[in-house]
């Protein structure tokens, strides 16, 4: 991969941003929060989404001259950034500094004509750059850095990992490796917009949002693009224009139910995406689905999509994720981890089944850490009463109602290292007494399970559902099992850590490894104890064990 390009050359929120991230990043040891203002996530999505309809897509032949190619685009207006990346091909994406910039590009782009075969014209944001002559440029061809779009290989990780200082060095590289770039970022709020555009033409005036990990902050560079249309701007314009005795409505057609609505809205929305999207394949409509969704790949982005419509809880949920992940810098690298170490042992999968989901380790991580003493999370009952007017959101009868400005949530004391919150996460869960509790991070306290599911998580807004419903009897047991080793493999190493030239894999990197990888090395010292046994020996090594349950909750 060719090294990072960011090229930032206006002073705009978006770099100021970047350079935040990057600072908090650096600062991410515990007790030292970044103290800057941080802002309100309606905010940082009315920015981005500004942001992407000034922004093209250009794919570019594969040698091209940077600085003439800019020279070129800058005859329709001033550019605020642009990056390269590489996907089946060079892209470019370039952000005018005006919208109508976009548009005058767009007034002398021609629609290809392809001989036998015959173009739809559609005048999308998705360009493609030909060269007239290709013989004289090359001469002055510099080289192109691209951004890179992918996540660290595996043998990459183990290197950093095994390079770290200590073990919260190790779960802070493993965040900086997998987040998701300030370039993957905007890539896919473009790839959104670019599905607006499309969508717009049966919707003017509908928006299509990114929710789920690629705005909540613990998306990992290569996850989906979860986006949903959002229709309700439209009722909204005309809600407004009542005057006097008289209101006018709009004629429209009646079906039987919400889910019809939607599957006749996601039915047509894929046909054009199938039809006539630009760069959109693979485009499956799931609309018996219990949320119906249309699912495609963008093939210029290289994102797997899935488009729902109406989904405000789920945006509500991400927001709720984003000012958890914001509050403490611990949050996200202890996520990333708990996500990670997962994914390597199978315990998540890409495919829907019993498994555990990302959204529902998320959860398990914010309550453990509402469980510390004293709290590193607040509970979303707290964030509720912080709430003001303008916060107040009712969505479907849910009250979903919290705090968004984040500056006035006070930093937690708790001084906890990551090693100990990762060791002690491993710990609290290999020994919680899944039959009888429910996780509950609105109360920050388990509850007494209202239904007999293996795992009992409540979804956060709409509290009479379960967000792990669908986890298997099996997979608890393996998640449990998998969680007592790596508290038992952390304690241990606690005490004999190979030393860092030795190149054995220690800390994260060895609980990265497969359990099978694992439990040869750990025969090699001792023999591995069975689940119940690791239990019981942590249970007698432990002696701040009792302290642990009885942790306070919400501030
Ligand atoms: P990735 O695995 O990185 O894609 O994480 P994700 O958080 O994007 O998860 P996913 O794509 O499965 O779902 C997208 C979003 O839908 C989540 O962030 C949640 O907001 C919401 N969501 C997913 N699963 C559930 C669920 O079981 N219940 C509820 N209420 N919301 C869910
Ligand atoms: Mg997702």
């Amino acid at each position: 991969q060719r090294p990072l390009r960011r090229l930032l050359s206006c002073p705009g929120t978006v770099a100021a941003d970047l350079r935040r991230e990057e600072q908090s990043s650096g600062s991410a040891e515990t007790g030292s929060e970044d103290r800057t203002p941080k802002k309100r996530f309606s905010e940082v999505q009315n920015e981005r989404r500004e942001q992407a309809q000034r922004t093209v897509l250009i794919h570019c032949p594969d040698k091209i001259n940077e600085k003439k190619f800019l020279k070129f685009l800058s005859q329709h207006g001033p550019i605020n950034s642009h990056f390269f990346y590489e996907s089946f091909g060079l892209y470019a994406a370039v952000e005018f500094c005006q919208k109508e910039s976009v548009t005058s590009l767009q007034n002398i782009t021609r629609t290809p004509s392809l001989g036998p075969e015959a173009a739809i014209p559609f005048k999308s944001r998705y360009l493609n750059l030909k060269l007239r002559n290709s013989l004289n440029q090359t001469s002055e061809l510099s080289s192109i850095q691209c951004s890179n779009q992918s996540s660290p290989s595996s043998k990459k990780l183990y290197q950093l990992l095994c390079c770290a200082e200590s073990v919260d060095d190790q779960l802070n590289t493993l965040l900086r490796e997998f987040q998701l770039t300030e370039e993957n970022t905007r890539l896919r709020y473009l790839t959104c917009s670019l599905i607006e555009d499309v969508a717009a033409a049966y919707f003017p005036d509908c928006a299509v949002r990114p929710f789920g990990s690629s705005v909540n902050s613990f998306g990992k560079l290569g996850c989906d693009l979860d986006m949903f249309l959002d229709l309700d701007e439209i009722g909204k314009f005309t809600a407004q224009k009542t005057s006097g005795n008289f209101l006018m409505e709009f004629q429209v057609k009646n079906v039987p139910s919400e889910r019809v609505a939607t599957q006749k809205i996601l039915s047509v929305i894929g046909e054009c995406l199938d039809q006539f999207g630009p760069g959109c394949v693979g485009v499956q409509r799931i609309l018996n689905a219990r949320c119906p969704l249309v699912r495609f790949s963008h093939q210029a982005s290289g994102f797997q999509c899935d488009l729902t419509t109406n989904n405000r809880i789920a945006l509500k949920s991400s927001e709720l994720l984003y000012m958890y992940g914001a509050l403490d810098s611990r949050v996200r690298a202890l996520v990333f981890s708990v996500r990670c170490w997962a994914r390597a042992h199978s315990l998540t999968s890409s495919i829907p089944g019993a498994w555990i989901t990302n959204f529902s380790l998320t959860m398990m991580v914010i309550f453990f850490l509402q469980r510390r003493s004293p709290p590193i999370l607040p509970t979303l009952d707290y964030l509720k009463t912080l709430a003001d007017a303008e916060d107040k959101c009712i969505i479907e009868g849910h009250n979903c109602t919290f705090v968004g400005d984040l500056n006035r949530i006070k930093p937690s004391r708790n001084t906890e290292t990551l090693e100990l919150l990762l060791k002690e996460f491993f710990e609290y869960f290999g020994n919680f007494a899944f039959n009888k509790n429910s996780i509950n991070i609105r109360q920050g306290r388990e509850q007494n399970k209202p239904e007999s599911s293996p795992l009992h998580i409540q979804n956060p807004f709409e509290t009479s559902l379960n967000v792990s419903k669908n986890v298997s009897q099996s997979q608890l047991q393996k998640f449990v099992d998998l969680a007592r080793e790596s508290a038992w493999i952390l304690h241990q190493e606690g005490k004999d850590r190979p030393s860092p030239s030795s190149n054995q894999p220690w800390g994260l990197a060895a609980l990265l490894l497969p359990s099978v990888a694992n439990n040869m090395s750990l025969s090699k010292k001792k023999k591995k104890p069975a689940s119940e046994r690791i239990k019981n020996l942590l249970d007698s090594i432990k002696s701040s064990g009792a302290e642990n349950s009885t942790a306070t909750n919400g501030r």
